[in-house]
């Protein structure tokens, strides 16, 4: 039975299917639901919430369902020289991306407000809330919040780029790790080397990192149908995380323009580049990503944010898609289904067929 795995054990659920948590707005307690309700983890990402919202989401989401899910946080939000910018760094931040806000008919954002470290209080929100399982990227909470995890009975699930955070989350006692290779959409969360020196493949990361290490092995980036599935899971994975195509259900919290281009041809192509955030993160190409990356305009983390987030809004607006930004990963043209439960029931009897087909056929 390819249904039980370490994984399934561990966490108390019918399929080792996870729906990937995603930050920045687009996560939703019904997606969370809807995939919970049909035997996997959902998982809803938040990161940009505050403690309150955590609660309160939480208890949105017990009112929908009363199968374990999880709750995902990132665990550094700045990144080096990313805390604040001098008026010298500001006027040339803003001179970069004035034509953008000219051609929109927008104001320029005023200079970036000092970071607020919510973290901490997010963290112990998550306790708190007491999810089955807290996910988190950028890396390794401290052993105060792993031990206090596993008093709650939350199970902990970092993500690795490499072997070697693979090695370092369970080496700091995490009880599960992400696998995430680069086909993944979204952010590249390595926290070791730079995302760029990161750079390796579902494939070949899956089974070197079960290798590696001797806790439970979740694989991530580039599943489109079952056929990725039981791939990964032939490669040694415990359960998989899916996100894009989660992202493109209805479920979730993202737009119709963005889940039809998901769809669409367009998606045949994605790219990894930090021209929206600072941080390396894979979307549709577009003229914005192209005119960035040609210069190589890019501000830490979270700066670059700043100045893009209000021109993505004004883009989506003013129907520019070629400056706002679309996330995907490069399993997208395998996608067919637009309902979570419809993903959920492929995928499940998808593998099946494929662990019950007689070899030599
Ligand atoms: C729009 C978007 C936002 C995401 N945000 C987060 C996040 O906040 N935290 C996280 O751990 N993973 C995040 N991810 C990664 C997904 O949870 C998942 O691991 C990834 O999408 C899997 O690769 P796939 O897109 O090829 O299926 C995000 C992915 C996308 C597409």
């Amino acid at each position: 039975m390819w249904q039980k795995t370490r994984f399934t054990e561990a966490v108390g659920i019918q399929y080792p299917i996870i729906q990937g948590p995603f930050g920045g707005g687009f996560s939703s307690t019904e997606l969370v639901a809807a995939v919970s309700n049909a035997g996997g983890l959902g998982s809803f990402g938040a990161h940009n919430l505050s403690a309150d919202e955590i609660l309160s989401v939480t208890q949105q989401i017990r009112a929908t369902t009363d199968k374990p899910f999880a709750l995902n946080l990132w665990v550094s939000v700045v990144d080096e020289g990313g805390e604040g910018l001098d008026e010298a760094g500001y006027q040339s931040a803003v001179e970069f991306f004035q034509p953008y806000y000219d051609e929109l008919g927008m104001q320029a954002p005023g200079m970036p407000k000092d970071h607020v470290e919510q973290y901490e209080a997010q963290v112990e929100a998550l306790i708190a809330a007491r999810p089955a399982v807290f996910s988190f990227v950028f890396g390794i909470p401290s052993a105060e919040v792993l031990a206090r995890c596993r008093i709650a009975g939350i199970k902990t699930l970092g993500a690795a780029t490499t072997v070697a955070e693979a090695k370092a989350l369970e080496a700091a006692g995490v009880d599960m790790v992400l696998a995430t290779g680069f086909e993944a959409g979204g952010h590249r969360p390595s926290f070791i080397k730079r995302a760029e020196e990161s750079l390796v493949g579902t494939l070949p990361l899956v089974p070197q990192v079960r290798d590696a290490v001797g806790i439970p092995v979740v694989a991530a980036g580039g599943m489109g149908d079952a056929r990725g599935v039981a791939a990964a899971l032939t490669l040694g994975a415990d359960a998989v995380q899916l996100g894009t195509a989660f992202l493109a259900c209805a479920e979730s919290n993202t737009t119709d323009q963005h889940r039809d281009l998901i769809f669409d041809t367009a998606a045949d192509e994605t790219v990894l580049s930090r021209a929206y955030t600072g941080r390396l993160a894979r979307f549709l190409p577009n003229r914005f990503v192209a005119d960035v990356e040609r210069v190589k305009a890019f501000l830490p983390f979270p700066l670059q944010a700043w100045f893009t987030t209000p021109l993505k809004k004004a883009a989506l607006k003013a129907g520019k898609p070629e400056l706002a930004s679309f996330y995907a990963g490069q399993g997208a043209p395998l996608l067919k289904y637009r309902r979570a439960a419809d993903v959920m029931g492929a995928l499940t009897d998808g593998v099946t067929q494929i662990f019950n087909k007689p070899t030599n056929t």
